[in-house]
């Protein structure tokens, strides 16, 4: 079965709302990205990460992409551009 987890990044609760639709719909657990460490992430197939968007960008998203990598060295580059944009 494939596994999926749901990564979100919240500061008034919108986006972290979302993510819990998000992760109810796709049986996927759930964790906060303050929370979360490269070895929590071991073993899922797909990563889903949200952010609120920020004038700079979405919030938190460069943190999840190095965790990404450090994970798995031979993920493709194309699939983590693919997930988080
Ligand atoms: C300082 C600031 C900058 C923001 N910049 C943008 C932006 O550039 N584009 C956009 O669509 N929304 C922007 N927003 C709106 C937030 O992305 C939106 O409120 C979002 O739901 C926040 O999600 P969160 O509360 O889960 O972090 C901004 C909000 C704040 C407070």
């Amino acid at each position: 079965m494939m596994r999926s987890v749901v990564i979100y990044s919240s500061k008034t609760g919108f986006t972290k709302k979302y993510a819990k639709w998000l992760a109810e719909d796709l049986s996927a657990d759930i964790f906060d990205a303050t929370k979360v460490t490269a070895e929590m992430l071991e073993g899922y197939d797909t990563i889903i990460y949200g952010g609120g968007l920020y004038a700079l960008g979405i919030s938190g998203v460069e943190y999840i992409k190095q965790m990404a990598y450090t994970i798995s060295t031979d993920y493709p580059l194309q699939a983590i551009k693919q997930t988080c944009f």
